[in-house]
């Protein structure tokens, strides 16, 4: 009988001051700060300064902040040479990850892992990852590249340079909104990988670089991505119940809901679900919701006892088409976000490092001779 626990499950493997999670209770804190306020009070990059400096920032450190930022935003000729040289086919995410690993070798001295230096490395991967998605996203559309523009926020300037046109007050709030929640949550599986990283002391590039292959999961951050195409395939609201039964029949998983943590409604995805229902009125897509909220009906009456409800990805499907952007642009909009809190996590474990390197217990077999090739 194996002693391993299976998907690490109730492991505590670092300490952290950046998120706080009550899964039964459906908290979550970022840096003691409920979730809901932050949401409702907060921006993308304040939000990012919380994570890395474990308070906030007095406003003359925000514009100081937002200033470092916009000076970090625009990615050199080289790095759109190299977007333009990937096929248009790749996937956005493989893209982004191919990407981020490619800014390392524009940093003359990519290694360094004191503080200081991984927060600025970070910092500018941070700002120019907005810049590499919409490049490569309007190339493969046939569409010239559109610059970042000094005066955007972070979330103003990646819908302004996907779309070409600055969006409404509404959409940036909303996209906003969508950053902060998907900042920081704990010891997620591409975050847990990052800290494995940056534990041997290896660079900021492969930390985020690693992080983004595992957020790419459907099992992880690729479930917005499945949640759409689930959506898509259900032809109406009178379909969803037949579609989720014979779904939970074949035991496949319904992607958006359920989370190794959460065991009552994740308080990210109480937010989205508003979001999402006022979005989809304003923009013509409220049969979108219905679908959403029909499937939250069926899959509450099923599958509710065993406290599997909507995680984050499940309303951010519809926010996300709501907002405009393609199918797959969802997983790395959750990936622009999450480097905030895979870099906050990459410098939490460096201020008190030790190599992360946990055993395995064998179950094999002992003592086998070893057989020459012509004899097997
Ligand atoms: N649909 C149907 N049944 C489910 C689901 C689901 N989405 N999630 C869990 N279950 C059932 C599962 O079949 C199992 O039932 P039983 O005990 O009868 O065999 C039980 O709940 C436990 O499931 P598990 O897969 O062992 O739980 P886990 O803690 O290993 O997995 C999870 C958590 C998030 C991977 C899983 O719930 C899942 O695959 N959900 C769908 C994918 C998804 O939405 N992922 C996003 C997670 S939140 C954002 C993020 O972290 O990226």
């Amino acid at each position: 009988m194996s002693t391993a626990a299976k998907g690490l499950e109730g492991v505590i493997a670092a300490d952290t001051e950046l998120s706080f999670i009550d899964g039964e209770k459906g908290v979550l804190e970022y840096v003691g700060i409920a979730i809901d306020e932050l949401a409702r009070h907060s921006s993308f990059e304040e939000t990012v300064f919380l994570l890395w400096n474990k308070r906030l920032p007095k406003k003359n450190e925000l514009d100081e902040f937002r200033t470092l930022i916009r000076k970090n935003s625009e990615i050199s000729d080289a790095t759109v040479a190299q977007i333009n040289a990937l096929p248009k086919t790749a996937q956005p995410m493989h893209a982004l990850r191919t990407m981020v690993s490619y800014l390392a070798l524009e940093d003359s001295e990519p290694n360094s892992v004191k503080p200081d230096e991984v927060q600025r490395k970070a910092l500018s991967i941070l700002c120019k990852a907005p810049a590499i998605v919409t490049t490569f996203d309007r190339r493969r559309r046939g569409l010239e590249r559109v610059s970042p523009d000094p005066d955007l926020s972070i979330a103003a300037n990646f819908l302004y340079m996907l779309n070409g046109k600055k969006p409404t007050e509404t959409m940036e709030r909303a996209f906003d909104v969508c950053l902060i929640l998907h900042a920081d949550h704990g010891l997620n599986a591409s975050t847990f990988t990052g800290r494995v990283i940056i534990s041997t002391l290896s660079d900021i590039y492969s930390t985020i670089t690693g992080a983004i292959g595992a957020l790419r999961g459907p099992l992880h951050g690729g479930a917005n991505e499945g949640v759409m195409t689930m959506l898509n395939e259900i032809p109406s609201v009178d379909d969803v119940e037949k579609y989720v039964l014979d779904k939970l029949k074949r035991k496949d998983k319904i992607m958006g809901f359920g989370h190794r943590v959460y065991k009552a409604y994740d308080p990210r995805a109480t937010y989205l679900k508003t979001l999402a229902k006022q979005l989809a009125s304003d923009t013509g897509n409220s049969d979108l919701y219905e679908k959403s909220h029909r499937v939250e009906e069926i899959m509450d009456r099923e599958v509710g006892s065993k406290g599997i409800y909507p995680n984050v990805d499940f309303y951010s499907a519809t926010t996300y088409h709501c907002i405009g952007l393609q199918l797959d642009l969802f997983t790395p909009m959750f990936a622009l976000s999450r480097i905030s809190g895979w870099t906050g996590h990459a410098l939490e474990q460096l201020e008190t490092n030790r190599l992360i390197r946990p055993g395995a217990e064998y179950n094999g077999p002992h003592g086998v001779s070893y057989t020459p090739i012509e004899k097997r």
